[in-house]
């Protein structure tokens, strides 16, 4: 028997910027469980691998899995979080530096191998929502709701505008960030697939309350 079988999993996946982690955080509170952001493994992988201080062209994939040795996810009060070397990694893992890079990392077979492995072991004997990429497809393929939030580049590029600037795009910064966001999809391509079971919610033209509304009330049907 699979050992999620009683136990509440949700998944959120999408591509970059679809508002997965803040749609699954709120998700995660309004449902009193744990939220784990599958994504925050990659870079903090990612975050200890650069400490080394060699360029990216020469990692190898047994590094990058050294340097995943000193990453643990570790249940707080309302996440499990990433820790480096036993401590919070939070701002170190959002950097420039590190979102640059992180896709290198991500396309590694056993780092994918091992972050699975790593939410899989962590989560296993508590309800969560849980957000990436492949969580309904390779990870939590029984989870009880599965969803895959899509919007368009655009869309994702102006609010990523907005939340880094608390305003609106020029017509500039939108098509650079448009260009950066679908540059993104096309090297995340391979492992971002929505599950066959998956509820598809396009989220262009609505808020991001109505968003995590309707996928609490999924899951609370499906509890
Ligand atoms: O969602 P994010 O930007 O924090 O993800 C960081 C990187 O990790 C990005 O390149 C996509 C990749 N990723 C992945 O391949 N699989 C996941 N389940 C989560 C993230």
């Amino acid at each position: 028997m699979s050992p999620f079988e009683g136990t509440l999993v949700v998944t959120i996946d999408g591509p970059a910027a679809s508002g997965k982690s803040s749609t699954a955080r709120q998700v995660a509170t309004r449902l009193g469980v744990r939220h784990v952001d599958s994504g925050s493994l990659y870079r903090a992988v990612t975050a200890a691998r650069l400490q080394l201080g060699d360029p990216p062209e020469l990692w190898t994939e047994r590094s990058v899995l050294d340097a995943a040795a000193r990453v643990t996810l570790v249940p707080g009060e309302t996440t499990f979080e990433p820790r480096l070397d036993g401590t919070t990694c939070e701002s170190a893992i959002r950097g420039e530096d590190v979102t640059g890079v992180v896709s290198l990392v991500a396309k590694m077979a056993h780092v994918r191998a091992w972050v699975n492995a790593t939410v899989r072991a962590t989560s296993a004997a508590h309800e969560i929502v849980v957000d990436g990429r492949d969580m309904g497809t390779a990870v939590f393929p029984e989870a009880r709701l599965k969803v895959w939030l899509v919007a368009a580049p655009e869309e994702r590029a102006r609010r990523r505008v907005l939340q880094r600037t608390g305003r609106a795009p020029t017509a500039v910064e939108l098509a650079t960030e448009t260009a950066d966001l679908e540059a993104r999809d096309r090297r995340d391509r391979e492992q971002t697939q929505p599950a066959p079971d998956a509820v598809w919610i396009e989220t262009t033209g609505i808020s991001q309350d109505e968003q995590v509304g309707r996928v609490v009330a999924l899951a609370e049907q499906r509890r």
